[in-house]
């Protein structure tokens, strides 16, 4: 089977990076077109990201050698689909909320898919906010979207803030399995890469931890809403629940976004805290025939240690893409309480973008 070429916007930053080092070799996509800001417009990427590359992983040859392209030029990336260099788009831009919206959009009238990692589309009444277990369904509103746009061949979907990712599985578990959680106490520990690179100051990290991210815990709370939403007349209806408080802290730890989580139950609660690990552990939301190359062979991984799980020894659970769990105690004040950790740049962004993108070639949308 020819591979499908793939362009990524940012392709240079951290989750970029990323992008390009997760499809190395990937068995049905290939880059082939890389852009970014002005600043790398016109270098090759292997100039462009000297000195800069944050991975262990490296990239493969050939993209090394790919001119970047400034991601403003929408028209770049047409010449790149018409000589079929570049089918759809990852999108990892990190510029004004507007200017991103806008851009994102007019690849799309282009005809270029767009599979963002953006925040500027989360909130666009018809744009899905997938987790592929999650919400897959809701990739169901592409062609509503084409067809109120007037969008041929393009469209927008997007992934949901890194940090809501660690728990957003768990909690759809015991949905699943008819335990709706009503109310979360949700304390996170993320990881510094989640800031981009460079990032937050060296001097602000180092024997310290920032009580305070930006905009994160707003997204925490919302966005949930909208992933376990529904589909009525064409746009997205959040639920009404989980009710979710945040509290958002960047702490000295590289990759790897830990959330420590007090939940309480609607009136049904499951018996015992092990009916909850079998519920976590025996999680398949994905059709298992699909066989998706980014998919974790067991979304939900729980460790009985009481010290786990822990960034450094966890975060890369198959492939980085597992939710790794611990900790599962009664809560003296909701019904639960537990640590829940998953890696931010892979499954919270570059990883969970493609997993994304492979579910939607599944479903037709790509090719
Ligand atoms: N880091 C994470 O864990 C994470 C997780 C989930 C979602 N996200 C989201 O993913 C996106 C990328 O994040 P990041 O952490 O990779 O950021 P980053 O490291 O700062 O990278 C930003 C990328 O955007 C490009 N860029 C900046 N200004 C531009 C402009 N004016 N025009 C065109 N391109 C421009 C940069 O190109 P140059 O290199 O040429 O400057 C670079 O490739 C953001 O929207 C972020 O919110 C990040």
């Amino acid at each position: 089977m020819a591979k499908i070429s793939v362009g990524v916007l940012g392709a240079t930053g951290m989750v970029g990076q990323n992008y390009i080092a997760l499809l190395n070799d990937h068995p049905w996509f290939e880059v082939r077109y890389v852009a970014a800001s002005p600043r790398s417009a016109g270098k090759k990427y292997k100039d462009a990201v000297a000195g800069r590359w944050q991975l262990a992983k490296t990239y493969a040859p050939p993209v090394g050698e790919i001119m970047v392209e400034d991601a403003n030029d929408v028209s770049r990336a047409v010449a790149a689909f018409k000589r079929g260099d570049c089918s759809f788009v990852f999108s990892a831009l990190e510029m004004g909320k507007d200017e991103t919206r806008a851009l994102e959009e007019a690849y799309a009238a282009a005809g270029i898919p767009v599979v963002s990692n953006a925040s500027a589309h989360r909130w666009t009444p018809d744009v899905p906010m997938l987790i592929a277990e999650v919400n897959h369904q809701h990739a169901d509103i592409i062609p509503t979207q084409q067809k109120a746009r007037g969008w041929n061949r393009g469209f927008i979907v997007v992934k949901p803030n890194c940090s809501i990712q660690s728990y957003m599985a768990p909690v759809h578990a015991l949905a699943k399995a008819g335990y709706t959680a009503e109310r979360i106490i949700v304390s996170t520990l993320q990881a510094v890469s989640g800031a981009g690179y460079p990032g937050v100051p060296s001097l602000d990290m180092i024997d310290n931890i920032v009580p305070y991210i930006g905009g994160e815990e707003e997204k925490s709370e919302k966005e949930p809403l909208k992933i376990f939403g529904t589909i009525e007349n064409g746009v997205f209806q959040n639920a009404a629940l989980p009710k979710i408080s945040a509290h958002c802290n960047r702490v000295p730890v590289t990759d790897g976004h830990t959330a420590c989580v007090s939940l309480e139950f609607g009136a049904k609660k499951p018996s015992s805290m092990e009916e909850i690990i079998k519920i976590w552990t025996t999680y398949r939301s994905l059709p298992q025939e699909l066989d998706l190359p980014m998919a974790p062979k067991q979304p939900i991984i729980y460790r009985e240690e009481n010290d786990r799980p822990q960034p450094r020894k966890d975060r890369d659970t198959d492939k980085a893409m597992a939710v790794v769990i611990g900790r599962l105690r009664p809560c003296n004040v909701f019904d639960i309480r537990f640590t829940a950790l998953s890696h931010n740049t892979v499954r919270g962004a570059a990883g969970g973008g493609i997993l994304s993108a492979e579910l939607l070639k599944h479903k037709g949308y790509l090719g």
